[in-house]
């Protein structure tokens, strides 16, 4: 038995399969069984996912839930979601309620730029290189043509190419700075096709004129798009902040910012809880979390230390709460209309631009961070976690249908545990 093999792309599924049960599974049938009950009854739909990557066995389900009630710019929204994690698309829903009695989320995109770097390395002289550079720009952009002809009726396209020296980074190092408007699409095919043209015209002549060759180390887009911003906010007076003690509170909220934008291992936490709101709609509407995430965090640490993505203050008794963020989203190309629940989000959200939607998803990850601290400033964040949590401990102790309800009941009101519902389920069953 061998747990490395070649060719492995060019078996079929179920030789896949069967390689893999042979080497890795320790019960073999079970192991398949599980993995032909996560395939598609329906042969195109399966096809469509077996297509999406390389080496599909099966599929890996995460649930996908709505949010209602969510007021944005006065609109109603219900907000798709795709995740795992029990607690975030209940908190979604109890905040968008909570808002919506007061005057709902605000929200404006403040700049719409995408970034892609041609990086390359040359060993002349710079002046040499900017005077080649600015004779060769128009040529540059040219060289797109082809590319960026739809992209501009759509009222995108290329905004500007830079020639930088990081030399002073770097030894020898330069690159072609590249601005983008991508209209509705995230663009990132788009922006890496650009830049490919770009950095083979770019070198095309250049020894011709320069008697120094340029080399071209890569072309590819930035997910920093530090001016791809969208703000979301919310305001009320702090009277109406909660029940309760809303001075307290508000003040114990704006508290928890401040600690944020001192202590990184406190704002990690902060931002990732921002990040179970915005990376559930990105992945709900079939695009790319992972760009959306690195690039968030980038900009987190924009001042040099990583910092709340978030801010508040109160302000003449007013309570204000806020997100900036970059949002790099699509609302057209991608997986946004070729996979069928993607596309279904999209018509849930009322077909939004692109534009709309960095708003929409601006407003999950402000809502996610107001749950959070709202809980972690006055009742702790387990009680509703593991709230939450419960059917989990009840599915692992694999409770029945009733027994889960008489749980569930038990549980009303006291502090779940994995042990207090392993008690109270042993109870259950020696009862009977
Ligand atoms: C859990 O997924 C997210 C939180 O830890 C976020 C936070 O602490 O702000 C609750």
């Amino acid at each position: 038995m061998s747990k490395t093999i070649t060719g492995f792309s060019k078996l079929t599924k179920d030789e896949k399969i069967n390689w893999l049960a042979k080497n890795f599974f320790k019960d073999v049938k079970e192991g398949i069984s599980t993995l032909k009950q996560y395939e598609n009854d329906n042969e195109k739909l399966q096809q469509l996912h077996d297509e999406f990557i390389e080496n599909t066995i099966s599929n890996f389900y995460v649930p996908y839930a709505v949010a209602p009630n969510f007021i944005i710019n006065g609109k109603p929204y219900v907000l798709p979601m795709a995740i795992e994690e029990s607690s975030v698309v209940a908190a979604a829903s109890l905040v968008a309620k909570f808002w919506s009695t007061r005057g709902g989320f605000k929200t404006r995109v403040i700049s719409t730029i995408k970034v892609g770097q041609v990086h390359f390395v040359y060993e002349g002289d710079f002046e040499e290189l900017e005077k080649y550079f600015q004779k060769n720009k128009d040529q540059l952009l040219k060289a797109t043509d082809s590319i960026t002809a739809n992209m501009r009726k759509r009222g995108g396209g290329i905004v500007d190419i830079e020639l930088r020296d990081k030399t002073s980074k770097l030894e020898n190092y330069y690159q072609l700075h590249v601005t983008f408007e991508t209209a509705d699409s995230m663009g990132a095919n788009f922006i890496n096709s650009c830049l490919e043209a770009i950095a083979k015209e770019f070198k095309n002549n250049a020894f011709a004129e320069l008697k120094t060759d340029i080399h071209i180390v890569m072309s590819i887009l930035s997910n920093y798009v530090p001016e791809c911003i969208v703000h979301a906010e919310v305001s009320c007076k702090v009277t109406d902040f909660f029940d309760t003690d809303p001075e307290i509170y508000a003040q114990k909220f704006v508290q928890a910012i401040q600690i944020a934008n001192v202590e990184p291992f406190r704002a990690v936490t902060h931002n990732k809880g921002i990040m179970n709101g915005i990376d559930a709609v990105v992945l709900a509407t079939g695009n790319d979390f992972r760009a959306v995430a690195a690039g968030a965090h980038a900009y987190a640490a924009k001042s040099g230390s990583y910092k709340s993505l978030t801010n508040a203050k109160i302000e003449n008794g007013v309570f204000h709460f806020w997100i900036e963020i970059p949002l790099s989203l699509g609302t057209v190309g991608g997986l946004t209309k070729l996979h069928p629940l993607a596309k279904l989000s999209l018509e849930i959200l009322q077909d939004p631009s692109a534009e709309e939607l960095m708003q929409i998803i601006a407003v999950a990850g402000l809502s996610q961070n107001f749950a959070a601290l709202k809980a972690l400033t006055t009742t702790g964040i387990q009680q509703g976690h593991m709230k939450m949590h419960l059917m989990n401990i009840l599915n692992q102790l694999e409770a029945n249908l009733h027994e889960k309800e008489n749980i569930v009941k038990k549980m009303d009101g006291k502090t779940v545990t994995h042990k207090a519902v392993a008690d109270a389920l042993h109870q259950l069953r020696i009862k009977k």
